[in-house]
């Protein structure tokens, strides 16, 4: 990096400022005074002053927000070779996707390099809402909903109660909102094989307060200031 650019992500001042610092002689990399301007730091090993003070870079995370499309897989590298989520964004950092969604649902996914932030989004005791939207094969009757509303157990595993609400119901399918705290594999595809009525198509519309909105699929964004001071303040 050069010793401008970690100059203004020290927050030392900005990096047309800190040229004119270099420049001065006030700047020293480890022992030595450098008034090179494109003079190349590496911000593990080399320890920067201004003066006398010690500069270290604030870390800013990055957070973005993905319509995950269709045969894309969630994780960073697929062992099979098919297409990943990380590929579709056009950034230096290496960002992780919180959490995952199944190669053939659609929607929001977050990716980000917080891992605090990470954390909170799929750790249960967070309790963070996520909202799908399912096709779902026929109808569920009151009885079969009541199922997935009081929360039920499959072969020993438990899957909390959901929040559900039929949107639209044509002959053949419906169209299911969906929203559940935990994030079990396959969780929603299991909950409605368990009452007889397969997921024929499945998208994640919102995580806690983050919405997907008009994103296109394939598309990407990155969190406003708002969202991420959300995401922070999650306990
Ligand atoms: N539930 C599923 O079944 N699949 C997903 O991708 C997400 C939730």
């Amino acid at each position: 990096m050069r010793l401008q650019k970690y100059m203004a992500h020290s927050g030392a001042a900005s990096r047309r400022k800190s040229e004119e610092l270099i420049e001065l002689g006030r700047v020293r990399v480890n022992d030595q005074i450098i008034t090179e301007l494109g003079y190349k730091v590496d911000p593990e090993k080399d320890r920067v002053y201004l003066d006398d003070r010690r500069l270290r870079l604030i870390k800013k995370h990055t957070y973005i927000a993905l319509n995950k499309p269709l045969g894309v897989v969630s994780t960073v590298k697929d062992e099979k070779g098919r297409d990943a989520v990380v590929d579709l964004i056009d950034e230096e950092i290496r960002l992780y996707p919180v959490g995952r969604l199944d190669i053939d649902t659609t929607g929001l996914l977050i990716l980000t390099d917080d891992g605090a932030v990470t954390n909170k989004l799929i750790h249960p005791r967070y309790n963070i809402e996520k909202t799908y939207i399912a096709t779902v094969e026929g109808t569920p009757n009151k009885r079969e909903l009541s199922i997935l509303r009081k929360g039920f157990e499959l072969g020993g595993e438990k899957f909390a109660p959901a929040k559900i609400k039929i949107l639209k119901s044509f002959e053949e399918d419906s169209i299911i909102e969906t929203i559940i705290s935990e994030g079990k594999n396959h969780q929603v595809k299991r909950m409605y094989d368990y009452i007889k009525h397969p997921v024929k198509k499945l998208k994640r519309i919102s995580i806690g307060e983050i919405q997907l909105g008009g994103l296109e699929l394939g598309n990407y964004r990155y969190l406003t200031d708002e969202e991420i001071q959300y995401l922070k303040s999650i306990k």
